[in-house]
């Protein structure tokens, strides 16, 4: 009797531990979100890297496409508020069974904060790793192609929009509106930015947000170096302009976000959840041998 408990006993462990290493070992579907002027499926942009990453990961990939066709898509990215696409997304990634066990996600410049947005807010979802190329976490302050620092026309212009930016308009109708960041004016961002601000906690501290977000088992922050079109181009790592001024930057871990754990970054860094990862080159310029070297043991 006795020996036969140990056997059933051995059994089970061993049931237990081959099927642990299988779940650990499985690759899982991944899903795309793509960015500002881009949609799901362009063959020299999304469409192109799901079926890179379908061929050689050899897993589900899902592009996300926001209305029913590509230029309703294309639209979305400028006109549909973050707040109702995550909404959209979130729906739509939780009927789809494929995804059931769990995804790796990697957002393409604003898809980036759009997916950790979802992370935060979709409580019915399982990420596994998130990854973000090009992403303004902390939001930008300046136009595409448009450098402040060496041009006086470019900071006139930034000047001019920050003034339309935080109206109620413009916060309802112009996607990029809602993740302006005036470091000039820390207190009418926070108080104004209808999503990045929400999702940053700086209002008040949603805890939901800072529990969904900790369970990733890793958070991947690409940047490139090169950048044109982020400014500044630390908000991929999640730094930002030093508040009262727009010239010197910080590093994530200065920022008070970080220092106070607002949305639970400092804990996951010391947990080494986070991973910085750079890019030489503009905005969203890697090739497939970059994206290989430095991206695939994240979706293995
Ligand atoms: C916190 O976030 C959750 C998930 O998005 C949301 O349901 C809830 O309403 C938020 N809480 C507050 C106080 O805004
Ligand atoms: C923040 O919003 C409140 C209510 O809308 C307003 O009374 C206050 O003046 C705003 N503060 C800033 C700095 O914009
Ligand atoms: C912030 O991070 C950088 C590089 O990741 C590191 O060199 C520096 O010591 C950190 N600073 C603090 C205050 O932890």
């Amino acid at each position: 009797m006795q020996q036969k408990t140990l056997l059933i006993a051995i059994c089970c462990a061993i049931f237990l531990l081959s099927n642990t290493r299988n779940v650990l070992s499985e690759k899982l579907p991944i899903v795309l979100w793509h960015g500002m002027g881009d949609t799901c499926c362009f063959p020299f942009s999304l469409g192109g890297v799901k079926k890179f990453l379908e061929s050689e990961i050899g897993v589900y990939v899902k592009s996300i496409e926001i209305g029913s066709s590509i230029a309703e898509d294309f639209k979305s990215g400028y006109l549909v508020h973050p707040n109702q696409q995550i909404e959209i997304v979130c729906a739509e990634l939780t009927k789809d069974v494929k995804l059931n066990n769990g995804f790796n996600a990697i957002g393409f410049s604003q898809g980036g904060q759009f997916l950790r947005g979802l992370v935060q807010r979709c409580s019915t979802v399982r990420v596994r790793n998130l990854i973000t190329l090009g992403g303004q976490h902390q939001g930008v302050f300046g136009l595409p192609n448009c450098p402040s620092l060496s041009s006086r026309t470019c900071e006139r212009f930034r000047q001019l929009l920050n003034h339309a930016a935080y109206t109620d308009l413009m916060q309802n109708f112009l996607v990029q509106a809602t993740y302006w960041h005036d470091p000039l004016n820390e207190a009418k961002y926070k108080n104004s930015s209808t999503f990045l601000a929400d999702i940053n906690n700086e209002r008040f501290i949603n805890e939901s947000y800072v529990k969904n977000l900790k369970k990733l088992n890793k958070f991947v922050m690409v940047q490139f170096n090169k950048d044109t079109i982020v400014q500044p181009l630390e908000s991929q790592w999640f730094g930002y302009y030093t508040p009262g001024q727009d010239k010197e930057t910080q590093r994530l871990n200065e920022t008070d976000l970080y220092i106070k754990d607002r949305i639970g970054l400092k804990t996951m860094n010391e947990e080494n959840k986070i991973v910085f990862l750079e890019c030489e080159g503009n905005h969203l310029q890697f090739t497939k041998e970059w994206f290989r070297e430095n991206l695939f043991n994240y979706l293995m």
